[in-house]
């Protein structure tokens, strides 16, 4: 219905960054806040979705309504992703997923022991996003979104991970552009959608608006390529 324009439908959402130990007292992270995600959550919420937002650790309030499953880790956020993916019909995965964790997590807290430098070796984590792209169901009912922070060649990079995670559509915003990125309550999106060709996807810029309204702005146009 107009009112409720999600009705009916189950969104899953991820936001915020991961945190990949090191040790028991240290761990590497990013300077992601989650307000994107949680607006997009909200979003769907009030457009009458039924919610699952999967959250690193943010330092925003948990949304009403909205069944949040809280995790620290790719790994994490990975596996309450396979959980919620299945029942999923819209999934807008925002979350800032760390690449890497290191390989053994130490039992003990790192020691400087007089040293001037160490070396810590780095696995590469799942992609979440690549792994939904690559387990939709069968009958294509199920519409799929990712983000993707960029410094340089915000199109290019965004049209290469639109084709390699196969999303249906892929937000691409740039660090650097102003009330765009990290902690900001505004975003300034370029919007691809497949185009005629892999390498020839359509490219929509919007202006800069407030994180809720790029947020409902991005679920209706999802839901409209569901009709
Ligand atoms: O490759 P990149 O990290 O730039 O891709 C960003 C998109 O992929 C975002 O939607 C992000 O949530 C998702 N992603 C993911 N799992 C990862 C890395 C990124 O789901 N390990």
């Amino acid at each position: 219905d107009g009112v409720r324009p999600l009705a009916g439908l189950e969104v899953l959402v991820t936001a915020g960054p991961t945190q990949e130990p090191l040790d028991p007292v240290r761990y590497l992270t990013n300077h992601s806040t989650g307000k994107m995600g949680y607006a997009i959550a909200e979003a769907a919420r009030d457009l009458g979705a039924r919610v699952v937002l999967v959250s690193g650790p943010v330092a925003l309030p948990a949304p009403e309504g909205v069944d949040l499953v809280r995790v620290t880790t790719a790994q994490e956020m990975f596996d309450a992703v396979r959980d919620a993916f299945p029942g999923a019909d819209v999934t807008v995965m925002a979350a800032a997923v760390g690449d890497f964790r290191v390989a053994e997590v130490e039992p003990d807290k790192i020691k400087k022991h007089g040293r001037d430098a160490i070396e810590l070796r780095l696995v590469a984590n799942p992609d979440i996003l690549a792994w939904a792209g690559a387990h939709r169901r069968a009958n294509g009912s199920q519409t799929l979104c990712g983000f993707a922070m960029e410094t340089r060649d915000l199109e290019a990079n965004a049209a290469a991970k639109l084709a390699a995670k196969r999303c249906d559509m892929l937000v691409a915003n740039d660090l650097r552009e102003p009330g765009a990125g990290f902690g900001t309550d505004t975003n300034a999106v370029t919007v691809l959608t497949p185009g005629d060709a892999p390498d020839k996807p359509h490219a929509e810029r919007w202006q800069l608006m407030g994180k809720r309204e790029v947020a409902e702005r991005l679920l209706l146009r999802l839901a409209a390529m569901r009709e």
